[in-house]
């Protein structure tokens, strides 16, 4: 696979459905879980883009169908040009390289009898593109990097606290040099005092190395700290996309507005004079999705039309990409 040039499209979802097949009710009907329900959104080299929703929203199932660890029920996926779901097994393998995943569990993702060492450099191994001195000496570059010291590399999985465990799992994620990373909740499971800096170091690797990221967490005030642009996910659908500021200054969807007002604000003089928007009700099932406007039993500006009208998403000025009927 060849590297594009910059600006050039790294990653285009078109018309992404992943729908999960379950039984339903004494009788054993079947149906599905429309976890990503026709998404479509392109990345460029070297951005990150955030994907924020609630629990449940299909945020995870997308990402891994991106890395192909679910397979998609419909839609493309093309990186670098190239369609993911026509590739035979040797070319996937190839072109798995090029995308890798960070979780949010550090402790589950390294393997607690290997050396931090040649778990980093296991990919390199695996793929035959770096053995012996020029391992170690990748492996140690690659700790340097993340913030750790090269000397860490004969330490075990043990002998680190969770943010550093997280550094070392970003480590052995760029070890293959990937053209994009999924980072799933990265921080969700550290302390409050280190998300910051691992924040941080996502924020340094793009820049210094042009990694693009996909990062997905229900947090909108961690999206907010790495991202160039924000996808907003409601029940398998993007109902917002638009760059960070532009997100934040001046939210477009209603389901938008209503996370954004959520987010506490420091000055308690202005958290007091806020006007906030407070969603009731729960999330549908995505087994059984609202007609029209998923999000009209919800949404408090909610009209005859959203009952029975899906709201496409549409350019609305400023580069904002809008799926409300209201936003025209
Ligand atoms: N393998 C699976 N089989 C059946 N249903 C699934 C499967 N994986 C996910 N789902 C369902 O698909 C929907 C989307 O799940 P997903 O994990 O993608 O959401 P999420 O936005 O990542 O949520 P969270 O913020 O809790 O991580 C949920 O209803 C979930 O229960
Ligand atoms: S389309 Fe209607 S229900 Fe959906 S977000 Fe817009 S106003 Fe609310
Ligand atoms: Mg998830």
């Amino acid at each position: 696979m060849t590297a594009t040039p910059a600006g050039t499209p790294l990653l285009e979802i078109e018309g992404l459905r992943v729908h999960f097949p379950i039984r339903r009710g004494w009788l054993g009907a079947r149906g599905v879980i429309r976890a990503v329900d026709g998404v479509s959104l392109t990345m460029t080299r070297g951005e990150t883009l955030g994907l924020v929703g609630e629990s449940g929203c299909g945020k995870s199932t997308l990402g891994n169908a991106v890395l192909r660890i679910v397979e998609p029920t419909g839609g493309e996926i093309r990186l670098e040009g190239v369609d993911l779901a026509r590739l035979d097994r040797e070319a996937l393998r190839a072109a798995r390289r090029r995308v890798q995943m960070v979780f949010q569990d550090p402790f589950a993702s390294l393997d607690p009898r290997m050396r931090v060492g040649d778990s980093i450099g296991e990919p390199l191994l695996v793929h035959g593109l770096a053995q012996g001195d020029a391992l170690r000496e990748r492996v140690a570059d690659l700790l340097v990097r993340v913030g750790l010291a090269a000397t860490h590399a004969d330490r075990y999985p043990h002998e680190f606290s969770g943010g550093q465990r997280q550094r070392l799992v970003i480590a052995r994620a760029l070890a293959l040099s990937p053209a994009l990373v999924v980072c799933d909740e990265p921080v969700s499971a550290l302390d409050v005092s280190v998300r910051g800096q691992i924040l941080n170091l996502l924020l340094t690797l793009q820049r210094e190395l042009g990694t693009t990221f996909l990062f997905i967490s229900h947090d909108l005030s961690v999206v907010r700290h790495v991202s160039d642009r924000i996808a907003v996910m409601y029940l398998g659908r993007i109902v917002e996309l638009a760059k960070r500021d532009a997100l934040f200054d001046a939210p477009r969807h209603p389901y938008t507005q209503a996370l954004i007002s959520a987010i506490p604000l420091p000055d308690p003089r202005a958290q007091r004079a806020r006007r906030r928007m407070v969603l009731t009700g729960e999330i549908p099932s995505p087994a059984n999705p609202p007609s029209g406007c998923a999000f009209h039993t919800r949404c408090p500006f909610a009209v005859e039309r959203c009952r029975r009208e899906a709201p496409v998403l549409t350019p609305r000025g400023s580069g904002a990409l809008v799926a409300c009927h209201l936003a025209e």
